[in-house]
């Protein structure tokens, strides 16, 4: 049966190609009749610590990065493979092909097997300096290249809408699909972060602050990753956050919003908190529910409210929770400029962007103007643009930010916030290394990984 599509009345004939993006690092794994092998596990799954060390042994973490331009961390795919393995050998004997979330629903549309350089560079199984699957990581660990999809530039033409990809979409067979981005380098392209200088801070379910750069910049320590951009010969650097907007969903999950008038649950949860001052009366938020990667790469990172007094209210603990995500991306600036990365401007997106108290707070807390752009929908926005370079209506895609990117609102620090949170951000980074002590000694064990 032929369906339509339902976006604002745009039929298939009216679009001339396809671009992709979604959540990064996830492990799909088919076999070879192309049937599911088991559920996917997704980019935020910590149960592969394990398989992070043993990658740590094999390769050395020092020539692993040389090789990959990243160290092994709990996220990316290959430990989940590696986990799959060892964990669940019947699946695992099946497994003929794997995939990234979004190429797998490309592979359903399309037929073909492929990703992108930025999407791959989560994996751990590619060279990003040569922007090519690493043959000694294939070679050592074991994972072919048969195994994995074809690799493309972001906005190459990498396939075409099949007859039942058509079905199913109401998109016309034979539409163009170019490779795409995972959701980080989409939604830095959505924003315009192209070229070096303009520094990109999204709250999402996780937090990240990504720079592009010219070279593959390396930080010796690993706590940024390294990754191809959804630009050719251009990459990138990014800090995350892993439970940045995810912080703030935890609470309304567990705590609740107060009183339901019908209205969005996180513009209330962010106007309550506007009546607390800033620096929540003391009260701090270290965001580690599900581990943290930018500055600690620890997966047994756990959260912590600290400072709490009987007089302290919910508006003092849900800013406390705002004001310590934007802590938490503030440490991926202090190694930017420990890299000498250069940021010119800063801009936001995501979800958090939408809320004037966390836009606020944002520019407070990195105590610089920060600025939002017109177009909300990001990784969205991004992938539209990639499919719009594929389809040569720009040259490249610098031109098509140029052409579409614009911004919509400047918010300047407010000076005597900037001083409060400069206090608090020097107390918040004593934290983790009081919390690793106590969980080190109280060895708490809970299960940080979702539901696959
Ligand atoms: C980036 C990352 C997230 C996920 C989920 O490294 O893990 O952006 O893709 O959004």
């Amino acid at each position: 049966m032929q369906r339509t599509l339902r976006n604002g009345g745009v039929g298939g004939d009216a679009i001339a190609c396809v671009g992709f993006s979604g959540q990064m690092h996830g492990a799909v794994l088919l076999d070879a009749a192309d049937q599911v092998v088991r559920p996917a596990i997704i980019w935020c799954d910590q149960r592969t610590e394990q398989q992070v060390q043993e990658l740590a042994t094999l390769f050395g973490t020092e020539r692993l990065i040389q090789l990959t331009s990243n160290p092994p961390l709990t996220n990316f795919t290959l430990t989940k493979l590696l986990w799959v393995r060892q964990n669940e050998p019947k699946s695992w004997q099946r497994v003929a092909h794997i995939m990234l979330p979004k190429d797998f629903v490309r592979f359903r549309l399309t037929g073909e097997r492929a990703i992108d350089m930025a999407d791959a560079s989560g994996t751990l199984l590619l060279d990003v300096a040569r922007r090519t699957w690493s043959r000694e990581v294939q070679n050592k660990t074991g994972i072919e290249e048969k195994m994995l999809p074809s690799l493309w530039e972001s906005p190459q033409v990498c396939g075409r809408i099949s007859g039942s990809g058509a079905e199913v979409t109401g998109l016309k067979p034979g539409t163009p699909v170019v490779a795409g981005a995972g959701d980080q380098a989409a939604g830095a392209v959505g924003m315009g972060i192209v070229r070096p200088g303009t520094v990109s801070v999204t709250i999402g379910t996780s937090g990240v602050v990504f720079a592009a750069t010219d070279g593959s910049a390396l930080d010796p320590q690993g706590r940024l990753h390294t990754f191809c951009h959804a630009i050719p010969e251009r990459w990138h650097v990014m800090g995350v956050t892993q439970a940045a907007g995810l912080s703030l969903r935890w609470f309304r999950d567990r705590f609740g919003t107060g009183n339901d008038d019908g209205r969005d649950p996180y513009e209330r949860l962010c106007e309550e908190a506007a009546t607390a001052q800033a620096g929540a009366n003391g009260v701090l938020w270290a965001p580690y529910l599900m581990g943290e990667r930018t500055p600690y790469c620890d997966p047994n990172a756990r959260a912590a409210l600290v400072g709490l007094a009987a007089s302290h209210t919910r508006a003092d603990i849900i800013r406390a929770i705002l004001e310590g995500v934007a802590f938490s991306l503030k440490d991926s600036f202090t190694i930017f400029r420990e890299m000498n990365l250069p940021v010119q401007r800063i801009r936001l997106g995501g979800g958090g962007a939408r809320s004037g108290l966390w836009r606020q707070i944002q520019a407070d807390v990195y105590g610089r103007t920060v600025e939002i752009v017109m177009a909300e929908e990001g990784a969205a926005y991004g992938a539209a643009i990639l499919a719009g370079a594929g389809a040569g209506a720009w040259k490249s895609v610098d031109e098509a930010c140029d052409a579409v990117v614009q911004t919509a609102q400047q918010i300047v620090p407010e000076p005597e916030n900037v001083l409060v949170l400069e206090q608090a951000y020097r107390a918040y980074r004593r934290i983790y290394p009081a919390l690793r002590e106590i969980l080190t000694a109280t060895k708490v064990e809970a299960k940080t990984h979702p539901p696959s």
